[in-house]
């Protein structure tokens, strides 16, 4: 069975760093420097060192495991070594609401590009919310040097339980508009009260909404540029 969270094939942006039971792959684009990682797992993970900083070795494999399921941005993926089953796909599909920062996702996702290419897949995800990011539609951290300020526990709807809350969740960054999501979702807030539950959502991404986290068209009156 593969994962499509799991390690694919190297590339010239990723850090792969292969252990007795562990190999993680770590994509510097992806990482919004949530620090899950060094605090999680201090041994393993190396803060503010020169060379290598990424020991696999210094831990269970359940514990690496857990520590890189704890990365939101999915900027570390991992491959058990040992025979064991990778990351388990999520049983539901989720996107949490961060206070002044990125749309935080642990779901079944697929990120497709304008011109209907794949553009990654994956288990856990950070995408810009705040319109600043210079690797949109990923999350760069830019909210932080922009001053964004978004609440994380925007008002609840009133919305039903979804058919099935797992599956297929595909997101179409609109060229200079919103995230368009299709699949079962639960929408929360920082904090984990239901916001809403879809199977079609469109999310601001331009920051400026006033119907955050969803888009309320303003992206078009502000001159929002996606690229
Ligand atoms: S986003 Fe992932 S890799 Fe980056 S600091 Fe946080 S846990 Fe570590
Ligand atoms: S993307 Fe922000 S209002 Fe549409």
């Amino acid at each position: 069975m593969s994962y499509p969270n799991a390690p694919q094939e190297a590339s010239p942006d990723v850090e792969e760093v292969r252990g007795r039971d562990v190999t993680f792959r770590f994509e510097a684009r992806r990482c919004i420097h949530s620090r899950h990682c060094v605090l999680g797992q201090p041994g393993v993970f190396l803060a503010n060192v020169g060379g290598p900083w990424i020991h696999p070795d210094a831990a269970s494999a359940e514990n690496l495991a857990l520590v890189a399921q704890a990365c939101p941005s999915g900027a570390i993926t991992y491959e058990r070594n040992d025979g064991a089953p990778g990351e388990p796909v999520p049983a539901v599909n989720v996107l949490r609401v961060r206070e002044n920062g990125p749309l935080a996702f642990d779901a079944d996702l697929r990120v497709i590009r304008p011109d209907g290419s794949v553009d990654a897949e994956h288990f856990r995800a950070t995408l810009c919310r705040c319109g600043a990011s210079k690797n949109k539609p990923w999350c760069d951290h830019s909210h932080a040097d922009v001053g964004f300020a978004a609440t994380g526990e925007p008002a609840s709807k009133e919305s039903q339980p979804l058919a099935a809350r797992n599956g297929p969740l595909t997101v179409l960054p609109q060229k200079d508009g919103s995230l368009q999501v299709e699949g079962n979702l639960e929408v929360c807030s920082g904090t984990g009260r239901t916001i809403d539950r879809v199977e079609k959502t469109w999310l601001c991404r331009c920051g400026h909404s006033q119907n955050k986290p969803f888009c309320d068209g303003t992206h078009k009156k502000i001159g929002f540029k996606s690229d």
